[in-house]
């Protein structure tokens, strides 16, 4: 009883910190409903089965980012790449098998980074060690707390990361993936269009804005942007820019090379990203779109001036975006294997059998 209050009594304090987080926000002027904590996620579900889950994630993310800095941006957009497309529900970690593709045949998520995929094995396998129980924390989970810390250990400001999402047994299908991602010549009409629709309207034009500046991290491939350089440069990039990236793509159909997002300071989480866009130095056009267009503009403008601006409102935006159509309670499962779904169930099995047994009396 004494722990149930103790529980309820952090969730509480855990609901006033977010309110307190997005007063932060709304003082500096973001105009963004609040988001809600999603009905079946919470930030205590796992205070009885995993209390140290935070403290495990975190910890493995220090070590592994300390080696290899570009993780950090594999997470955050691995992510993303899963709460976009069907919710965030792990299903992008989802292998092929005969009946479906994997999400990762899809072409805008050929190159996430094998080392985020891995990292999210690893921690589950850390994780299942030292819960009660075993399996207890949910693939998608791990996705989310994986992308914050990911955040914060390049130095954005950390934001609270409500839990319980479970995990999908399917992956989307391939058009859906391709649909739901835009791709990198997106303009802000298709980004707003496609945020909208996956979001039923929760995700507007400032959380565009704000979580478009995940790209303050990471690189994007030459494919990615060599439309803006070739045959000509495109009029919305900075010249001596756009020759500083024709030396690393000196042609179209280079495969095997990156720029960073982000050239002045690529693996910091700060506003220098915008301040770029206001510079006509964005990277990808999805990005320098949000500086042309009007319906925008004022944002990257008050980001690039306000680092405080952008990480409260990046903290609210991916709170909204963590939560997008979330799997919870009976809904869905914990996969054992992030990259396969459990096998049926001996209770499920014996039903089915059960049922076809029924069905042959005649
Ligand atoms: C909404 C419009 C978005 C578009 C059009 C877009 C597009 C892209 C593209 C084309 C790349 C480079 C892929 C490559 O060439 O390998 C990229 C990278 C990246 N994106 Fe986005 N993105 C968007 C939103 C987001 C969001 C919401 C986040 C996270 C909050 C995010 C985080 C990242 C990160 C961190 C990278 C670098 C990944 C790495 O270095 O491995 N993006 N994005």
């Amino acid at each position: 009883m004494a722990a149930r209050r103790g529980a309820s009594a952090s969730a509480a304090l855990a609901v006033a910190v977010v309110a307190a987080l997005l007063g932060a926000s709304a003082a500096a002027g973001e105009a963004s409903a609040p988001p809600l904590v999603a009905p079946g996620l919470s930030f205590d579900c796992y205070k009885q089965s995993c209390p140290n889950v935070e403290a495990i994630v975190r910890d493995f993310l220090k070590g592994a980012i300390s080696q290899d800095v570009g993780l950090a941006a594999g997470l955050l957009r691995l992510h993303f790449h899963d709460c976009f497309v069907q919710g965030c529900d792990a299903s992008i970690l989802l292998d092929s098998t005969p009946a479906m593709p994997s999400e990762r045949q899809a072409p805008p998520n050929w190159t996430l980074r094998p080392a985020a995929f891995k990292a999210i094995n690893d921690i589950r396998h850390r994780l299942d060690r030292e819960c009660r129980g075993g399996a207890v924390v949910s693939c998608a989970d791990v996705l989310a707390l994986a992308a914050r810390d990911s955040v914060v250990e390049r130095g954005g400001r950390s934001y609270m990361v409500p839990l319980g999402r479970r995990d999908s047994a399917n992956p989307a299908p391939l058009g859906q993936v391709n649909a739901d991602l835009p791709g990198p010549d997106s303009n802000v009409d298709t980004m707003l269009r496609v945020l909208g629709r996956v979001s039923g309207g929760a995700l507007d034009a400032t959380d565009l804005v704000a979580l478009s500046g995940g790209h303050t991290i990471g690189v994007g491939h030459c494919t990615s942007f060599e439309k803006r350089l070739f045959p000509g440069t495109d009029a919305t990039m900075d010249a001596g820019f756009a020759a500083q990236l024709r030396k690393t793509c000196p042609a179209t159909g280079i495969v095997d090379r990156t720029a960073a997002l982000d050239f002045v300071t690529p693996v910091d989480f700060d506003n220098k990203y915008y301040v770029n866009l206001v510079n006509r130095k964005g990277l990808l056009t999805s990005d320098q779109v949000l500086f042309t267009d009007g319906r925008t503009r004022p944002v990257v403008a008050r980001f690039a001036k306000s680092q405080r601006a952008f990480s409260n409102q990046f903290a609210a935006s991916m709170l909204k975006m963590g939560q997008l159509k979330v799997l919870t309670g009976s809904q869905g499962q914990v996969r054992r294997n992030c990259f396969a779904p459990n096998p049926a169930s001996s209770t499920g099995l014996l039903l089915s059998v059960a049922a076809e047994a029924e069905s042959l009396v005649f």
